[in-house]
C-alpha cells in the first residue's frame, strides 16, 4: 500500500480551491498575520479551511455562501447543535438586563453547575478551569502533589491536550523506532519526557507490567473511558477495572479524563457505566454548552491540595476567566437540559451515531471498497454520538487499540482523512480528520444530505483506486 496518493489529492486539493474562492483568498491574508492562518492546529485544513459566517443548528454557512451540513459540532462540544436556544436565550436575557462579560467575581451559577455535577458524578468536590487542557494538568499535579511521586502513565494515542505531560505518546509513528514512545513538542523540560510512561490502551497485560516494574513510583494513571483522538473506542470494562485494581493496590490514583465522553453517554460519567469511579474526573467541551468551561471533579481528600486549609499547596488558580460569568450561564443552562432530557437525548444520540456508522459503510461498499466505523459501543457503553471513517482497511482486524487504527498496514490514514475532509466539503459536508459527531440538531433530512455525500465521495474514490 506504498502508491503515492498527492496527485490525486492535488486534483481534489484544486477543486476545492475553484469550489471556495473567499476562504482561499483569506487564507492567504490569514498567512501573513497567523501562524498556518489560523490558531488551532487542528482546524487549519490543508490547503486552507472553510471561514465561517454563521452556524446555527446541524448548518454551517461559510465565506462563500455555502450551507454546510457540520459533524465537527464545535469541536464536539455542541451536543445540542450549534447556537442552541436553551443556551443562546438565556444568554441573550443575561446580556441584555444583568451582566455577561467579565465579572472577575464569584456567583451563583458556578455552585449551581458545579452541585449538578457532583450529584450526576458521583464526586465530592470540583474546581472549574477554562480548559480541557488545563483541567489534565491541574489532575496531574494534584496525583503528583498527593502520592509524592513523580511518574505518569498514559496511553499511547491519548490527548489530553497541549500541556507538557500530555504531549508524549500522542501520534503513532510508523518505523523501527515508531509507536507511542516519543514526545511530541520540542522546547518540554526533558525531566518530563521521561517521567511519562506510555501503555497500550486497552492491553492489561502490559499494564499489570508496567505497575509491576515502576508501581511504587506512579502518581497516576491518566485514560480516557472511551478514547478519542486516539481513535473514538471505548476501553473494555476488564481493562478499566484492571486499571482500578492496580491503582489502588500501587497507592496510584487513577484519573479518567472525560473531556470527550463526559456528558456524552449519559448525565454524567460514562466511568458510571463501567461501575469504576476514578480518584479524579477531568471534563471539558459539552459541559460548557459552547463556552470555555472545564472541571476536575474527584475526591475531597486529593482536591482539598488546592485549598487554603491545606495551604493552597496545589496552585490550581483556575486562570483570569476562570468561572467566567457567561460560560456559567450557558454552561448551567447546558448541564440542567441534559438532566432534564436525559431520557430523550442520549439513546437518541446513540441511534443516530449508529445510523451514521452504518451510512457510511454502506456507501464504500456499494463500491466495493471496505470501510469500517469506530466510535460504537460494547457490553457497556450504548454507542457514541460519535464516528471515525477507516478506509481502506482491513477486514481481519477489529479495531480496540490506537496502534491498530494507525497502523499504515491495516488502513491507509494519510488518504482516509484528507479524502474524506476534502472529499466532503466539496459536497458541503464538514467533518475533521475523517471524523465527526451527531447532534441533537441532526434532522433525518440531514442524515440522507449526508448519505449522498458519502455515496458521491466513495464513487470518487473508487475511480481513483481503480
Ligand atoms: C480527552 C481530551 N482531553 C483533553 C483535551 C484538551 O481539551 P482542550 O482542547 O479543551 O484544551 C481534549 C481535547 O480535545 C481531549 O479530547
Amino acid at each position: 500500500m506504498t502508491r503515492n496518493h498527492a496527485p490525486f489529492l492535488a486534483d481534489l486539493a484544486a477543486a476545492y480551491e475553484r469550489h471556495a474562492p473567499q476562504s482561499a483568498a483569506l487564507n492567504e491574508r490569514a498567512l501573513h498575520y497567523l501562524i498556518d492562518g489560523g490558531s488551532h492546529s487542528v482546524r487549519l485544513k490543508e490547503p486552507f479551511p472553510p471561514r465561517i459566517v454563521s452556524a446555527r443548528g446541524a448548518w454551517l454557512q461559510d465565506e462563500d455562501g455555502h450551507h454546510i451540513l457540520d459533524f465537527w459540532q464545535g469541536h464536539l462540544a455542541n451536543i445540542l447543535g450549534h447556537n442552541p436556544q436553551v443556551v443562546t436565550s438565556v444568554l441573550a436575557d443575561a446580556f441584555q438586563n444583568r451582566h455577561g462579560l467579565q465579572l472577575g467575581m464569584t456567583d451563583r451559577l458556578q455552585v449551581e453547575a458545579a452541585e449538578i455535577i457532583c450529584r450526576q458524578t458521583g464526586q465530592e468536590r470540583v474546581r472549574f478551569t477554562t480548559s480541557g487542557s488545563l483541567a489534565t494538568m491541574y489532575a496531574i499535579l494534584l496525583a503528583r502533589a498527593f502520592t509524592g511521586r513523580n511518574l505518569v502513565l498514559k496511553v499511547g494515542g491519548g490527548w489530553h491536550g497541549a500541556q507538557p505531560w500530555g504531549l508524549k505518546g500522542v501520534r503513532y509513528k510508523t518505523g523501527d523506532s515508531g509507536g507511542y514512545q516519543h514526545t511530541e513538542s520540542a522546547g518540554i523540560p526533558a525531566t518530563v519526557t521521561d517521567e511519562v510512561l506510555v501503555t497500550r490502551y486497552n492491553d492489561s497485560d502490559q499494564l499489570r507490567d508496567q505497575f509491576a516494574r515502576h508501581g511504587d513510583r506512579i502518581s497516576c494513571f491518566l485514560v480516557e473511558p472511551f478514547i478519542g483522538g486516539g481513535g473514538l473506542m471505548p476501553a473494555a470494562p476488564e481493562f478499566l477495572q484492571t486499571a482500578r485494581e492496580l491503582t489502588h493496590q500501587c497507592g496510584a490514583l487513577l484519573i479518567h479524563d472525560e473531556v470527550i465522553s463526559g456528558f456524552r453517554f449519559r448525565a454524567g460519567d460514562v466511568s458510571a457505566l463501567y461501575g469504576v469511579k476514578p480518584d479524579l474526573l477531568t471534563l471539558g467541551k459539552i459541559i460548557g454548552g459552547g463556552m470555555p468551561v472545564a472541571a476536575v471533579a474527584g475526591r475531597m481528600d486529593i482536591m482539598e491540595l488546592a485549598g487554603r486549609e491545606k495551604g493552597n499547596q496545589v496552585k490550581f488558580f483556575g486562570g483570569t476567566y476562570s468561572g467566567h460569568t457567561s460560560s456559567f450561564i450557558a454552561a448551567k443552562a447546558m448541564l440542567t437540559h441534559l438532566v432534564q432530557h436525559e431520557k430523550e437525548i442520549y439513546p437518541a444520540l446513540s441511534e443516530n451515531g449508529e445510523r451514521m456508522r452504518q451510512i457510511v459503510v454502506a456507501a464504500f461498499k456499494e463500491q466495493g471498497i471496505y470501510a469500517c466505523c469506530t466510535g460504537g459501543g460494547n457490553e457497556v457503553v450504548p454507542g457514541s454520538s460519535l464516528w471515525m471513517v477507516h478506509f481502506p482497511h482491513r477486514e481481519d482486524v477489529r479495531l480496540d487499540t490506537p496502534e491498530k487504527v494507525f497502523d499504515p498496514a491495516v488502513c491507509d490514514t494519510v488518504l482516509n482523512h484528507q479524502v474524506m475532509d476534502l472529499g466532503l466539503l466539496l459536497e458541503n459536508v464538514h467533518v475533521m480528520g475523517g471524523h465527526g459527531a451527531i447532534s441533537v440538531a441532526h434532522t433525518e433530512k440531514d442524515l440522507e444530505v449526508f448519505n449522498q455525500a458519502c455515496r458521491s465521495l466513495a464513487h470518487r474514490v473508487c475511480q481513483y483506486l481503480k
